[in-house]
């Protein structure tokens, strides 16, 4: 009898540990399906708002008028006087050729005044001539060849867009010749990598650097730089100018978050292949966009959107990349455990808290500005 109760209150008790196990096992059942429901509905929602915000920048923020007034921009006195008085204009640089001339004829089609910048005056005086006849606004030029300029020139520039009130970069100009191919196999390897350092990046400063303090002064101005998708992709072959359309993404961005309380917004295009000399050499493709579109779309888009990849077929090349370097890598889970964990604070968030406080700018700005 007592051998009989021995068996029963054993067998109770694993009946009890079953069911213990039983429902240990289903609370992480509905752990880990109440974890999948929400990652699930983290990335819809992440998609979703992408696609939402992609939609309205692309294809609605032209038509609806959604960015900064340009031509307007140029026509407010925002209260200057002297040289910040009268009607602004928008320097675009490397304005003779490809994106820079088709961001500059842009312009000139939404009632901009503009001065093309470049090396060959013949070219650019064609340029500004042919857009004064065809929009019927001012036009100008600088000439300016930044593979020679030295700290003079850049002096006389700064002194000569001083004069004048420029409300408008757009950083158009840029080289890559020579650099394609395996780093180091170019024959002049030290010259052609000065030239890339003073055509790509030390335009762009020099001339941030000879309008910044007006705009300033002003509370008002844009600053389009051109950067690439190889700032984002790192491309084999090409790194040198991926390098360096990186440090203008970089710059763009920090920029952007300096000077955005000065009433300045910074773009930064991360363009794909646009039909221009620079990729007269590559194969026909329909991610190859005209220049003209494209300039359009992505000056539509000032003031919506500080990054952009200028036009929609352009943010769908990179979703396409995005999607099946996936794939082919099977490297899904190690991104989503990068973006979710590694990078759990949005860069626009960093840039927020990082930023110093804006300070007055009658004493500082001015004085800058009255010391060109
Ligand atoms: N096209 C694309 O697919 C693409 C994609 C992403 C980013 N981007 C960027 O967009 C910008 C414009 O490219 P693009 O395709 O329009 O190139 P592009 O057709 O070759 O035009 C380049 C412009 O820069 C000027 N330039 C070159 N070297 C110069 C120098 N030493 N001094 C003064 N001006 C000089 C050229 O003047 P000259 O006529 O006298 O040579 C020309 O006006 C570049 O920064 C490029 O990196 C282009």
């Amino acid at each position: 009898m007592a051998y009989l109760q021995e068996a029963g209150v054993k067998a109770l008790r694993r009946l009890r540990g079953a069911g213990a196990a039983l429902q240990w096992d289903a609370s992480v059942k509905s752990l880990l399906a109440a974890v999948g429901a929400a990652s699930l509905g983290y990335w819809v929602a992440r998609g979703g708002w992408a696609l939402l915000r992609g939609s309205v920048s692309y294809f609605l923020a032209g038509p609806l008028r959604l960015g900064i007034n340009l031509a307007k921009l140029t026509r407010d006195d925002h209260g200057a006087t002297g040289s910040g008085s009268g009607t602004g204009w928008a320097v675009v640089s490397g304005g003779n050729e490809g994106l820079g001339l088709a961001f500059a004829k842009e312009l000139a089609r939404r009632g901009v005044n503009v001065i093309v910048v470049g090396r060959n005056a013949e070219k650019l005086d064609m340029v500004a001539r042919e857009i004064e006849a065809a929009f019927h606004v001012k036009a100008d030029m600088l000439v300016m060849d930044f593979s020679r300029a030295g700290v003079e020139d850049y002096q006389r520039m700064r002194q000569r867009l001083a004069r004048i009130r420029v409300d408008i970069l757009v950083n158009a100009l840029g080289m890559v010749d020579g650099v394609s191919g395996a780093f180091g196999s170019a024959s002049n390897m030290e010259q052609t990598c000065l030239d890339m350092l003073h055509v790509n990046l030390m335009s762009m400063f020099m001339l941030t650097n000879a309008v910044l303090p007006g705009m300033k002064e002003r509370r008002a101005g844009v600053i389009v730089n051109l950067s690439s998708l190889a700032a984002v992709y790192p491309l084999p072959h090409y790194a040198l100018y991926g390098a360096i359309k990186a440090c203008v993404d970089f710059f763009s961005l920090a920029l952007h978050s300096e000077c955005r309380h000065h009433g300045i917004t910074v773009q930064s295009v991360l363009a794909g292949p646009v039909l221009t000399k620079l990729t007269r050499n590559f194969a026909k493709s329909f991610f190859i966009v005209p220049a003209a579109p494209f300039a359009r779309d992505t000056l539509s888009q000032v003031g919506l959107r500080s990054r952009t990849f200028g036009h929609w077929i352009h943010a769908l090349l990179v979703r396409t990349f995005d999607v099946s370097s996936y794939l082919r890598s099977q490297r899904l889970f190690r991104h989503f455990l990068q973006v979710s964990l590694a990078q759990p604070i949005p860069l626009r968030l960093t840039l927020r808290f990082l930023r110093p406080r804006a300070r007055p700018t009658t004493s500082g700005a001015g004085s800058a500005a009255g010391s060109l």
